[in-house]
């Protein structure tokens, strides 16, 4: 009981569908597993997995307004201001006055997912975040850089302590600003979209770097960075556990140029693999070539085409879909039975692995 696995959905690179896997992911885990609660963190200040979760378009939208406008808001920025406006020691704040059940906002949602919502401030939030991370340490015990990159860690400790299972997806942005770095520091483990394209190739490998330097250390900005810090100061960087190659199919036709693209990024990150295994999560078969590390660790994700694009607009699950027109604002829209049964089936064999 208590915390299943925690997971992380982080790309250094933006747009490769974080936010949309998230969305999905939890959905459809809880959909299958309802004994299981679900737990979201959106720690994207574009909170856009957390409009999704709350029912899509304009309807989201407004539940994340009226969330995060609480004198005390029930978002991300209401706790993380919480936790550090009470200090270093102070006994952690009840999760549940920041925490939402999804199915209060959304009647689509199973019962057993939760969210603590995305919040537009934590880009303003950002430097006090950071100022509270680089205070003075004025005991000899305080680390306030580990007390600050601990707290999405210790809130999933708090709130998976309890009789029931808990499984967790923390949405980020791709930037490592501190609101990454916490949600980071946060999670046991990483899911890493990729797409088919060369930006892909190099934002993997910046991941890797961002998360545990580089080889050597880079003469000035080594001694300060992210890696170094963690290491020294035994923050536990997560694993990654899963590629997932969004999009594969987008092109239709050019399906060879685009799986080639996404092997050249499992193949890089299949280097940094055979140097250090110990960047992800240890497998359950051998690797020894390329094929079986691809094989293992990388999963495609087609193109969710109309199907997806509903969904999200309306804050569904693809499984809950029928053939037939739905409304996207006021233009018409045709979801396709088979699109929708070969999606759901893309999600399914990526939470089988999870
Ligand atoms: N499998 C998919 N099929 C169809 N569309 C997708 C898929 N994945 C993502 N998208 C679309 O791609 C766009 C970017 O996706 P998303 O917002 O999830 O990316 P992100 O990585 O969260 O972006 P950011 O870095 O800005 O947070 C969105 O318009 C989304 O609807
Ligand atoms: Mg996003």
């Amino acid at each position: 009981m208590g915390l299943i696995h925690s997971y992380a959905l982080w790309n250094n690179k933006g747009g490769v569908g974080k936010s949309t896997i998230t969305f999905h992911l939890a959905m459809r885990y809880a959909e299958l597993h309802p004994q299981t609660k679900i737990l979201v963190i959106d720690l994207c200040p574009q909170a856009n997995s957390s409009m999704m979760l709350l029912g899509g378009g304009p309807v989201g939208e407004e539940n994340i307004i009226n969330l995060c406008k609480e004198a005390t808001p029930r978002s991300v920025v209401g706790y993380l201001s919480t936790v550090i406006t009470n200090g270093r020691g102070a006994q952690l704040p009840d999760p549940y006055k920041f925490v939402v059940n999804v199915s209060d906002y959304n009647t689509y949602a199973p019962q057993n997912l939760f969210l603590l919502c995305g919040d537009g401030n934590l880009e303003p939030m950002a430097p006090a975040i950071n100022e509270a991370a680089s205070a003075k340490a004025l005991t000899p015990t305080a680390q306030p850089w580990k007390w600050i990159q601990e707290i999405i860690r210790n809130f999933i400790e708090d709130i998976t302590e309890s009789n029931d299972e808990w499984l967790v997806f923390i949405d980020t942005n791709p930037s490592f600003s501190i609101y990454t770095q916490i949600a980071v520091s946060g999670a046991e483990r990483l899911l890493v979209p990729i797409n088919a394209d060369d930006s892909s190739k190099t934002a993997a490998s910046a991941m890797v770097a961002l998360l545990h330097g580089t080889n050597p250390p880079h003469p000035i900005y080594g001694s300060w960075t992210y890696a170094k810090m963690a290491n020294e100061q035994g923050i536990i960087v997560p694993k990654i556990h899963m590629l997932i190659g969004n999009r594969l199919t987008q092109f239709k036709g050019s399906a060879a140029a685009f799986k080639a693209l996404s092997d050249a990024t499992s193949t890089s990150l299949y280097e940094i693999y055979k140097k250090n295994p110990d960047y992800f999560v240890e497998p359950k078969v051998t690797i020894s070539s390329k094929e079986n590390f691809i094989d293992y660790y990388s999963k495609p994700l087609r193109d969710f085409n109309s199907a997806g694009v509903v969904c999200a607009h309306l804050g569904r699950l693809l499984s809950s879909m029928k053939q037939k027109y739905y409304t996207v604002y006021s233009e018409e829209a045709k979801v396709n039975a088979e699109k929708i049964k070969e999606c759901t089936k893309a999600i399914d064999e990526i939470i089988v692995n999870l």
